[in-house]
């Protein structure tokens, strides 16, 4: 049990009627009330554009959530709903609007007899960052007598230049002390845990290096389509939607080097380091797809053209594989292969390191006798855990090598995992930074990509149901490489 203080305070949720309030955030609350890490004297008032809720049809609508989540609430976490959820429209979103919720906000801090500890959480899209963000400025929301936070989704900016103007905004209203820029994959247990199994076992680090690493390859592979999403998605694409923050981040957690301490200033300091050495991205380095008609199960699936909401001649890629160099002492001359994409075989999010090979094989000087990689296998999710993958002696003759794993999983050894809005959303109440993305490391990160989108490579068409375009195999074998696909 984590037992971190949490002090009461008020929790307000833009976007309270929409998905992401109801799949993840609400869930995530209620167990963590339920754990007894949100104390009764903390609140959760959602806010949305809607006047047809009240703070009772906004429960009923919580209840409905919970419902489809699996959740079955005992009395206990009843009454904690009907006495700690509350909600109020912010309309149209005028000043006047804002300074109802203002009102609104410092009379149940009145009523609880709370500090004026805030939390203001976007589950907005992102076009609604900025006005949202203004308008809790200008109605001084934005300072409290206790502390105020501000928690902003992904994706963070479009680009470079959107995401400094987003940036300067809120540090005209807020300290980069205050914010916490949500990648929830970072809440993942299996990501938090590169560190401690880099950083504990030195077994590891000391072959983390150019020395003994032949290739890097991060894959996060998606069995589903983009669902309802188009309107989001179709704007968004693989670079924008997954590169630039989940597969980006797994990769600077394996590059960083030991940070001086186990905070979130010395890892955020680190992670910046890693984005900074990364060379320039060059076209023939990315392989951009879209998935047209596949079949999966024996079931049919149709392409991405035929999704609703798709244009016609939407040129959106749901699939990016690409090569990335880090340019320092570590990392020269090991390439990074990172891989993501909608409607593959299956969902998958794995790390494999890939050690270099003994330089010359006695057992067979003609090479027939092929030896594999020594890997180290980090299965992220769905089925957490690791492998290190060595060679043996078949049994019998003559000589032959084979491959053997040592193996762990999570599942063995320990409670089903923690879910990563949990994680997060505690993080963000105890005032803990580390696992949240800093202003710089946002930059760094659209300085790297947003070269690569406006340079508009060609989109190769993949079946929905395989690993992506032949094209993705090339890029990697170039330099004597094949995707693991699981
Ligand atoms: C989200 C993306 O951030 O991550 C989605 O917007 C993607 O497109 C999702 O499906 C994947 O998250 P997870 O935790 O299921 O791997």
């Amino acid at each position: 049990m984590d037992n971190r203080p949490v002090e009461p305070h008020i929790f307000v949720i833009f976007g309270a009627t929409g998905d992401l309030m109801q799949r993840s955030l609400l869930p995530a609350l209620l167990n963590l009330a339920g754990r007894g890490h949100i104390r009764r004297e903390s609140i959760i008032l959602g806010t949305a554009r809607s006047a047809q809720y009240n703070d009772v049809s906004f429960r009923k609508l919580a209840y409905e959530s919970f419902a489809k989540a699996g959740i079955s609430l005992d009395p206990g976490m009843t009454k904690w709903c009907d006495e700690c959820l509350f909600y109020q429209s912010i309309g149209d979103e005028k000043l006047e609007d804002f300074s109802a919720l203002s009102e609104r906000i410092k009379a149940l801090e009145r009523e609880l007899n709370s500090t004026g500890n805030r939390v203001f959480y976007l589950a907005l899209p992102p076009i609604a960052f900025p006005s949202t963000i203004e308008r809790l400025g200008e109605v001084g929301l934005s300072r409290s007598p206790g502390w105020t936070r501000l928690v902003v989704e992904k994706p963070f900016g479009r680009d470079l230049e959107s995401a400094r103007a987003l940036n300067q905004l809120i540090h005209r209203n807020f300290d980069e002390s205050q914010i916490y820029r949500i990648d929830h994959y970072l809440g993942k247990e299996t990501v938090q845990n590169l560190l401690v199994f880099r950083f504990a076992n030195p077994i590891f680090e000391s072959l983390w290096n150019r020395d003994r690493i032949h290739s890097v390859q991060i894959t996060v592979a998606e069995e589903l389509g983009i669902g309802k999403r188009a309107g989001y998605y179709d704007r968004a694409g693989a670079l924008r939607d997954m590169v630039q923050n989940h597969l980006t981040q797994l990769l600077t957690l394996v590059a960083m080097e030991v940070p001086v301490a186990f905070d979130s200033d010395s890892i955020r300091f680190e992670k910046i380091k890693v984005l900074r050495a990364i060379a320039p991205i060059m076209d023939d380095q990315v392989v951009l797809g879209q998935y047209g008609r596949g079949s999966a199960n024996g079931k049919e699936i149709p392409g991405y053209l035929e999704e609703p909401g798709v244009p016609d001649d939407s040129r959106t890629e749901t699939f990016v594989a690409m090569q990335i160099d880090i340019a320092n002492w570590r990392w020269h001359g090991v390439p990074f292969y990172v891989r993501t994409g909608k409607r593959l075989p299956e969902r998958i999010t794995q790390i494999i390191i890939n050690f270099k090979r003994a330089p010359v094989s006695i057992f067979d000087p003609t090479g027939r006798c092929d030896m594999h990689f020594n890997s180290l296998n980090m299965m992220l999710q769905p089925d957490e855990g690791f492998d290190l993958c060595f060679e043996m002696k078949a049994l019998g003759e003559p000589l032959k090598l084979q491959t053997q794993r040592l193996h762990f999983r999570y599942a063995e050894a320990f409670a089903p995992l923690p879910d990563a809005y949990e994680t997060l959303l505690l993080d963000i109440i105890t005032g803990d930074q580390t696992l949240f993305v800093h202003a710089n490391e946002v930059e760094e990160s659209w300085r790297l990509y947003a070269p690569v989108i406006e340079q508009k490579l060609p989109i190769h068409t993949y079946r929905a149901g395989t690993w992506g375009p032949q094209e993705a195999e090339k890029l990697i074998k170039r330099e004597g490489h094949v995707w693991a696909n699981s």
